[in-house]
């Protein structure tokens, strides 16, 4: 399921993304930057609080992160959220 829309990411993204800002970025304007979620309508600001929230409960999980060439992928490689 889709959080942001505007941007097309899911909550599994979303979360994966909220792990790797979880330093000094653990906020909704760390979201944006890291992702873009949040940065168009905002209709999704309270889906990325709320999931801000609740991640600082939930486990950590393990993510596998990078880069190439036109585009970024995060994904998560094991977990027991
Ligand atoms: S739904 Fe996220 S910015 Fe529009």
């Amino acid at each position: 399921m889709y959080v942001c829309i505007c941007k097309a990411i899911k909550e599994d993204e979303l979360r994966a993304v909220i792990q790797l800002t979880s330093g000094a970025e653990f906020s909704f304007e760390g979201v944006q930057k890291a992702c873009g979620a949040g940065t168009d309508c905002g209709a999704c600001r309270f889906k990325i609080e709320r999931q801000l929230r609740e991640s600082i409960a939930r486990p950590k999980f393990d993510m596998v992160a990078g880069s190439e060439a036109g585009g970024v992928y995060i994904g998560i490689a094991s977990g027991d959220a």
